[in-house]
């Protein structure tokens, strides 16, 4: 998923840097800002015990299945309602259910109803989020996922795991320049195609990981391990309006959205860490809070706190250092880009080996 912030074209500076200062021996990793997971899913394959965790419920969901998940799928008690899953080989059921998932009838539900054109067009806003028939796909297969869960034919872990293959796909065909704080007036060229259930792949091991969905403020009390990874929002941009169609798909709950864009109420959502009036206490308070051997933070030049200020806040917790890479900037937009004269930025990656 092309996400604000994302480091998966990091990962290497990150693995590299993390075990030249800890070592390359068995740790456990908080990816505590996990957001798409890319971080934690690295670590994971690493052979590492990975906790995640995110205040947005569709990151929740993607790392259930990325992070938590790790023992093949069985899909067991589907068998009653998928009469041929059964001569399927284990391996091969996830793949079957997405394909079965892939074929429903379409249903108009809240998703074509609210950001669809056709299920806006008499309404006061109309919104073109995705074209009518993936729109009504998504609802149908959304709808089936719950009900499953609802009649117990799928466990959790099937449960997470057809919603993150959901997410996943669904946000290929947004209608959007990357991001859902606006829509595109025309069908772009990839939000035309239909979208399928391509499988959310993650590692199997035998480790067993968790995952959270809360504000890190008040995680950071109750969790221990080894390695703390914090990267946080850099700038004023929250989350949860950015990716708030992500949050109803993955909740379903039928919010109140409101305005052109149909947005959903998110103040029980809003990261103190994207303001500056509250940054500098916030993390202040989870550096200090954090019951772990060394904390590593991303951050870059741009971001709400300074490098001084950063460094001041971490050395209070022992030995400091930094570590810079040159990045290339994410790009939301085209206004976003005419804002901004660099093409890159400098990635840093401050840390702290705690006393
Ligand atoms: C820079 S992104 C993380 C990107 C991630 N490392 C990746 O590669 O996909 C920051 C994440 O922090 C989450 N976040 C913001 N404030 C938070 C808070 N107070 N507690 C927990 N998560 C928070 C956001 O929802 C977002 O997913």
């Amino acid at each position: 998923m092309n996400y604000i912030g994302s480091k998966k074209s990091l990962l290497e500076f990150l693995e590299n840097s993390i075990y030249q200062i800890v070592g390359k021996k068995d740790f456990t990793f908080l990816d505590l800002f996990a957001g798409t997971g890319a971080v934690g899913q690295h670590f994971k394959s690493k052979g590492h015990k990975v906790i995640a965790n995110d205040l947005q419920y569709y990151s929740f969901v993607l790392n259930k299945n990325y992070i938590e998940n790790h023992k093949i799928l069985e899909f067991l008690e589907l068998e009653k309602e998928l009469r041929d899953l059964k001569d399927i080989a284990l391996e091969k059921r996830a793949d079957f259910v997405c394909k079965f998932l892939d074929n429903l009838d379409l249903k108009e539900g809240f998703i074509y109803n609210n950001y669809c054109l056709g299920g806006t067009k008499d309404k006061e806003f109309q919104r073109q989020y995705f074209s009518d028939k993936n729109g009504k796909k998504v609802d149908a297969i959304r709808e089936k996922i719950e009900n499953w869960k609802q009649e117990n034919k799928i466990n959790d872990s099937e449960y997470y795991f057809l919603l993150a293959t959901l997410i996943e796909n669904i946000d290929k065909v947004a209608n959007t320049a990357s991001v859902y704080g606006a829509f595109l007036k025309k069908l772009k060229k990839s939000a035309q195609k239909e979208f399928f259930m391509q499988p959310a792949n993650f590692t199997l091991n035998d480790n067993n990981h968790s995952v959270f969905n809360e504000d890190i403020e008040t995680l950071i009390e109750t969790v221990k391990g080894d390695v703390l990874y914090l990267d946080p929002p850099y700038n004023h941009r929250q989350y949860a309006t950015n990716y708030h169609l992500l949050e109803t798909i993955a909740k379903y709950d039928n919010p109140k959205v409101v305005g052109k864009t149909g947005l959903r109420d998110y103040s029980s959502q809003k990261s103190k860490f994207s303001q500056k009036k509250d940054v500098r206490i916030s993390f202040e308070n989870i550096i200090q809070k954090a019951n772990v051997k060394y904390i590593f933070l991303s951050y870059n030049n741009e971001g709400l706190m300074t490098e001084e200020e950063i460094k001041t806040i971490m050395s209070k917790r022992g030995k400091y250092g930094i570590l810079k890479k040159e990045y290339g900037r994410f790009k939301a937009d085209k206004t976003e880009n005419r804002n901004h004269k660099a093409q890159s930025v400098i990635e840093y990656l401050h840390y702290v080996k705690c006393r």
